[in-house]
């Protein structure tokens, strides 16, 4: 009787430990959770006989070990070749295709179906089944020889620790490979916790999850939050039989059903094992399938929850892999289309000291030229003093430097083996190395400003830079270079000197012909009636932002309400709270920066009235929520999100019963679905458009 609940616990536990890890769908709360394994827990101390390894108590607890052993991968763990652009990909796809029409396996039009999938930043781990029992975990290692990591794979919740399914149907061996990774979040939070802790900190979420698992006590591997995604397969006997007899090299042109004889459809029944496996797969068609899928994949990168450092592509008929076989040590029918990398080693040549537009000082790491994240990066910023202190950053000496996105490049550690004898610990200035007035740190904050306010050049140079910045006047050709030399040579002092310009002046400075003094000017008096929003963020008041200036211009209507606007007014504001208040008010009271304001209007400069909220019930999306999802066929996202607000509508990221519209583009996912099912109105790009327009 006893056992056989014992028996019913470990199913029960299993089910509603995959509904919760894998399928993210929790389908029973924690508390019940814990009532069901305390039960078992107490069978078990009564019966130790009755404790299986695939028992789900048996996760954590086990003894701490002294090393690991190693183990003989039964087939051996490949690596991929890398395509670094798309002439890369295009010569893998000819490459394939070419073969496969040599086989006779491939039709006229050459094009080839493949699985298109994460690259996973993290390592790869051999999981091997026995009769649908987990048996062993081990590292690649050098792909022919790993290491015994199964207790603390054990640890990890998504791995199931018993394949789901009828045991009668599950192969006698199967050995699934994935990849074990952290996420981001998650390594932040350990990050944090090891500095408090006074223990090593790791450089990313890849050497977290690396060093968690090769952790000797696997109680501290379950403490640390790995997950697991399973992409492929070792050892499978014996495989599992087709869908469809025939072996198919394609999917069917007609129903578009796959046969199991393809790798999407390993993966799909891995998945129907009870395997973690991520929902962004997608079998495609030809070379321009690949790319779309790449350039999606780089779109939804920086909102994925965990590291990838590319994509993969798999020719997806597995009888057409066995054609294309392998080379060295990788497959011939797949290949890891790799972004450009985040993080690249280099050298710091010195650390120098940045003024910033409100003064404050910033320590910059002066890099030996490196590319990374697809550019070259010459400087890295430090941050702050307390910062270069925490990864004590030492002029001479060699660090990762790392580029996510549009992010500003930054150092993130010192390899400290590398260091060279005798360098010297880093030190703060004491005073601005633009206008050498005193700098203060005041309490509780990080950063170290120069008081010397505008008589600092450096100050006044970021807030030109800023001024004419996209995002702010839009002064095309107005950039960093320029306005060095402009407030260099004592042409511009402020703001209001740039709408003063001459032709015959600028071309006094170097390397400035007729032609770009004439467009320059050209281009400063294009924004001389700027849209008031623009000239709000252009001031840089502090804590305010593109979306606080056009609350602002919104709200006030015009440059002199919001100017004599009092605290209480300014708290009116959407968004506006006590510190942006303070901050906007504070800034109209300095009396040079109302004379610089009246130097601005008494140059010519003259804001458009924006329409203040009282009007805004007649705009087109008066009111409304709209989401945008999927890409459109003219717009960038950015740009849609910009004319939504524009007209007076609210954007907003997930789709519900308030929304208004759904405005979807191509490759539009869950949100659509999402959209479909509630009822909202679907607009394409057109629709949009012409309702902006009133029609
Ligand atoms: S397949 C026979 N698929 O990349 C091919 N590998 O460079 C074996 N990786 O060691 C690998 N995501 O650690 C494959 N979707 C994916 C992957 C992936 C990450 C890693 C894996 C492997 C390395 C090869």
């Amino acid at each position: 009787m006893s056992l056989k609940r014992v028996q019913q616990l470990h199913e029960e536990l299993a089910q509603h430990n995959w509904a919760y890890y894998v399928q993210d769908a929790p389908s029973i709360s924690d508390a019940q959770y814990d009532v069901l394994m305390n039960e078992l827990l107490a069978l078990e101390a009564e019966h130790p006989e009755w404790i299986t390894p695939d028992s789900p108590t048996q996760r954590v607890g086990a003894a701490p070990l002294d090393g690991f052993d190693t183990v003989q991968h039964a087939v051996p763990m490949l690596s991929l070749g890398n395509a670094f652009d798309d002439e890369e990909v295009q010569a893998f796809d000819k490459r394939v295709a070419d073969t496969l029409v040599d086989a006779g396996v491939v039709g006229l039009d050459r094009r080839v179906d493949y699985l298109a999938e994460y690259k996973f930043d993290g390592l790869a781990i051999s999981l091997r089944y026995e009769q649908g029992v987990l048996v062993q975990a081990s590292t690649r290692g050098d792909g022919t020889t790993g290491e015994d990591v199964t207790t603390n794979i054990r640890t990890i919740n998504s791995i199931p620790l018993r394949l789901r399914g009828d045991a009668a149907q599950l192969p006698a061996v199967l050995e699934v490979r994935g990849e074990v990774l952290m996420n981001r979040a998650d390594f932040e939070r350990l990050n944090e916790n090891q500095t408090k802790r006074g223990e090593k900190v790791f450089v990313n979420p890849r050497n977290a999850a690396a060093g968690s698992l090769r952790q000797l006590d696997p109680k501290v591997t379950a403490k640390r939050p790995l997950r697991f995604f399973a992409y492929g397969w070792g050892e499978v006997s014996p495989m599992p039989a087709a869908n469809q007899p025939q072996n198919a090299l394609f999917s069917d042109p007609v129903t578009d059903a796959l046969p199991r004889d393809t790798q999407s459809g390993m993966m799909d029944w891995l998945e129907s094992l009870g395997m973690p496996l991520s929902r962004d797969r997608k079998v495609v068609k030809g070379v321009q399938g690949l790319l779309d899928f790449y350039a999606q994949t780089q779109q939804r990168r920086p909102d994925l929850p965990f590291e990838i450092d590319g994509v993969v592509y798999k020719v997806n008929a597995l009888a057409a892999q066995r054609v294309l076989g392998y080379v060295a040590r990788a497959p011939r029918f797949a290949v890891a289309h790799k972004f450009p990398a985040q993080e690249e080693i280099t050298l710091v040549e010195s650390i120098e000291f940045q003024v910033g537009r409100t003064g404050v000082v910033t320590p910059v790491a002066r890099l030996k030229p490196v590319f990374v994240g697809g550019v070259t990066v010459t400087n890295a910023t430090l941050h702050n003093e307390d910062e270069v202190r925490r990864k004590d950053v030492r002029a001479g000496d060699t660090v990762v430097v790392r580029r996510a996105g549009d992010v500003i490049p930054e150092v993130v550690a010192v390899v400290l083996e590398k260091r060279l004898e005798g360098s010297l610990p880093f030190e703060m200035v004491k005073e601005c190395p633009a206008c050498h007035s005193a700098l203060e740190r005041l309490d509780g904050e990080s950063a170290w400003r120069c008081t010397g306010g505008l008589i600092c050049p450096a100050q006044r140079k970021q807030t030109l830079i800023h001024a004419a910045s996209r995002k702010a006047l839009d002064i095309e050709g107005l950039g960093e270079k320029l306005v060095d030399q402009l407030v260099e040579t004592g042409l511009v002092h402020t703001l209001a000197d740039i709408f003063k310009l001459k032709v015959e002046k600028l071309i006094l400075l170097e390397r400035m012909g007729r032609k770009s003094a004439e467009n320059l000017i050209e281009a400063i008096d294009k924004v001389r009636e700027p849209a008031l929003n623009r000239l709000i963020y252009a001031l840089g008041i502090r804590h305010v932002g593109e979306t606080t200036a056009r609350d602002l211009a919104q709200h006030f209507g015009s440059l002199q309400a919001l100017e004599q606007a009092e605290e209480e007014a300014l708290l009116q504001v959407n968004e506006v709270g006590p510190v942006v208040a303070a901050s906007v008010r504070h800034f109209f009271q300095e009396p040079h920066n109302r004379e610089a304001l009246e130097a601005l209007l008494a140059a010519g400069v003259t804001p458009q009235q924006a329409q203040a909220r009282a009007n805004s019930a007649n705009l087109p999306l008066a009111g409304k929520t709209v989401v945008i999802t999927g890409t459109l066929p003219s717009m960038s996202r950015d740009e849609a999100t910009r004319r939504v607000l524009e007209a007076g509508g609210k954007a907003s990221g997930s789709v519900s019963k308030k929304t208004a519209y759904v405005l979807a583009g191509a490759e539009a996912g869950s949100k659509l679905t999402k959209a479909q099912e509630l009822g909202v109105t679907i607009l394409d790009e057109a629709q949009f458009l012409a309702l902006l327009v009133g029609e």
